[in-house]
């Protein structure tokens, strides 16, 4: 994490510093300021450089300039003012970060004083283009022990302008968690399989009783009493035990009725997914290390509503596992009998996802009767056929649930496309040995077997499924997510707990 700070406009600068200015030219007040002070030096490199106007999240540098003590004015484009929210703040203090870090500044200030045009108040202006700037920030690098100085993160110390600094710091606040919350998701899902694994996640995880979460953790002996063996039959040809955890957070206010039940997340959480027998090709297996995906975003949610007191209570189930071929591994055919009871008939090993979150929806059902489920999965690369990388697929029972989410995830900018889920999809999967079988009969709506899969474990409680098999890695940057681990689904499940069960 980078050092934020927000002082008073108008101090004495080193470093650089960056203003903005409106599509079309008009210069912010802190950009006219500046103007002033620098005897024309923006009005004469906007009239340099037509192609820079102002749009939302280009950049214009000036290096150098005279006079004024700093190493470098960016000038960066607001878009139009109408339509300047919270999520293009964050972006704009990402571009900015990006653009300043990789020409090795090392500190900056953002002065931003957007004026009367803007309908978002300074304080809360500030306090997303910090966040927008910490989010990234965010690398991966602890393994990069010989990194030329020109290849490290630069920018450390970021200090935002603002008439109300003091408010803008206690606006900061509960955002710096949700980047701390999300940062710590990243890394786990970065970290490659022989570090993450059934038990060390597992320990991450435990990590969270530092902030008031209840964790507990079942080991292979206590999955078997009570009869997890989708989840086991998954994890069995690995030499890495299975774990199950359990994460509580109890925020809401003493009182009864239906609030007390707690909202349920579940996740994903294959640390390594050869496919098992039916082993998948060697190309681009190395990317199955972030097959625990969904489980890391339970795990980093449940860590922010605990850092933030959410009133609410929360309760977190992760299925951790490792899916490998070996002389103990699953084979197609094999027949196991989940906690639920059904039969499944396993006839292809590489849909392990669906088995894992089978007996983990079970569990977390029986348990804890939560008043709604909502699991998240890197579950079938069909997603990414049907969606490519900006939408995650969602899936529902409950059109209010769906609604919410879809709502929450326009709100940040993780966003969600509903697919269908119904009867004649679900014939698919009737088995003739079994109740059920892991597999469809072809390659048709892969996605959409693999939800119709998990309903069947879903009883009489609203669930939604998310399938971030498309979104949860990116391969290039975004405003405010530097490209590898995203740590999709945080903010969109932050938001839509806050916007309505708080
Ligand atoms: N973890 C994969 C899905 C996946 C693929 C995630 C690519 C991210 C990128 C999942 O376990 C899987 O292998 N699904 C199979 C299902 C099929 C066998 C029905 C798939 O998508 O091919
Ligand atoms: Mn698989
Ligand atoms: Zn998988």
């Amino acid at each position: 994490m980078i050092k934020v700070t927000f002082t008073a406009p108008d101090q004495p600068r080193s470093g650089a510093v960056a203003v903005a200015v409106w599509e079309g030219g008009a210069l912010t007040p802190a950009a006219r300021r500046l103007e002033e002070i620098s005897d024309g030096t923006i009005g004469r490199a906007l009239a340099a450089s037509p192609r820079f106007t102002g749009k939302k999240d280009e950049a214009l540098p000036i290096v150098a300039p005279a006079g004024l003590g700093v190493s470098r004015i960016l000038v960066v484009g607001l878009g139009k003012p109408d339509g300047l929210d919270a999520r293009r703040l964050q972006d704009l203090g990402g571009t900015v970060f990006a653009q300043l870090n990789g020409a090795g500044e090392t500190d900056a200030t953002l002065d931003i004083d957007l004026g009367e045009e803007a309908a978002i108040a300074p304080a809360e202006a500030a306090a997303q283009l910090a966040y927008g700037a910490q989010l990234r920030a965010y690398r991966f690098d602890k393994y990069r022990t010989r990194e030329k100085p020109e290849q490290k993160g630069a920018l450390a110390q970021l200090s935002v302008a603002t008439a109300a600094a003091e408010a803008a710091r206690q606006a900061y606040l509960p955002l710096e968690k949700a980047a701390a919350a999300i940062s710590f998701a990243r890394d786990l899902v970065a970290e490659p399989a022989n570090v993450i694994y059934p038990e060390s996640l597992a320990a991450q995880a435990a990590t969270l009783e530092e902030v008031g979460v209840h964790v507990e953790i079942l080991d292979e002996r206590a999955m078997r009493e009570i009869g997890m063996n989708a989840l086991l039959a998954v994890g069995q040809g690995s030499a890495r035990p299975p774990r199950v955890v359990t994460m509580e957070w109890r925020g809401a206010p003493a009182g009864d009725g239906k609030e007390r039940a707690p909202l349920a997340f579940i996740g994903k959480g294959v640390t390594f997914d050869t496919g098992g027998l039916s082993i998948k090709p060697a190309a681009g297996m190395e990317e199955m290390k972030w097959d625990m995906a969904g489980s890391a975003v339970v795990i980093g949610l449940m860590r922010l509503l605990a850092a933030r007191k959410a009133k609410v209570n929360a309760v977190g189930v992760v299925g951790l596992t490792e899916n490998m071929p070996s002389g103990t591994a699953q084979r197609p055919g094999d027949i196991v009998t989940s906690l639920s009871g059904q039969t499944i008939e396993v006839l292809n090993t590489d849909a392990e996802g669906r088995l894992v979150l089978a007996d983990a929806l079970w569990y977390c059902q029986d348990r804890f009767k939560p008043r709604l489920m909502i699991d998240l999965a890197t579950l079938t690369g069909a997603v990414i056929v049907a969606l490519g990388h900006e939408h995650a697929g969602l899936f529902a029972n409950d059109d209010e649930l769906a609604h919410q989410l879809i709502a929450a995830g326009n709100a940040v900018g993780e966003k969600v496309w509903r697919l269908p889920l119904a009867e004649a999809y679900d014939r698919d999967i009737d088995s003739d040995a079994a109740d059920v079988k892991n597999i469809g009969g072809g390659r048709a709506a892969g996605s959409i077997i693999g939800a119709q899969f998990l309903q069947r474990f879903v009883k009489g409680v609203p669930w939604a499924h998310l399938d971030i098999a498309g979104v949860a890695w990116s391969k290039k940057d975004a405003p405010t997510v530097p490209k590898g681990a995203t740590g999709f689904g945080i903010r969109l499940l932050d938001r839509c707990v806050a916007d309505h069960y708080e």
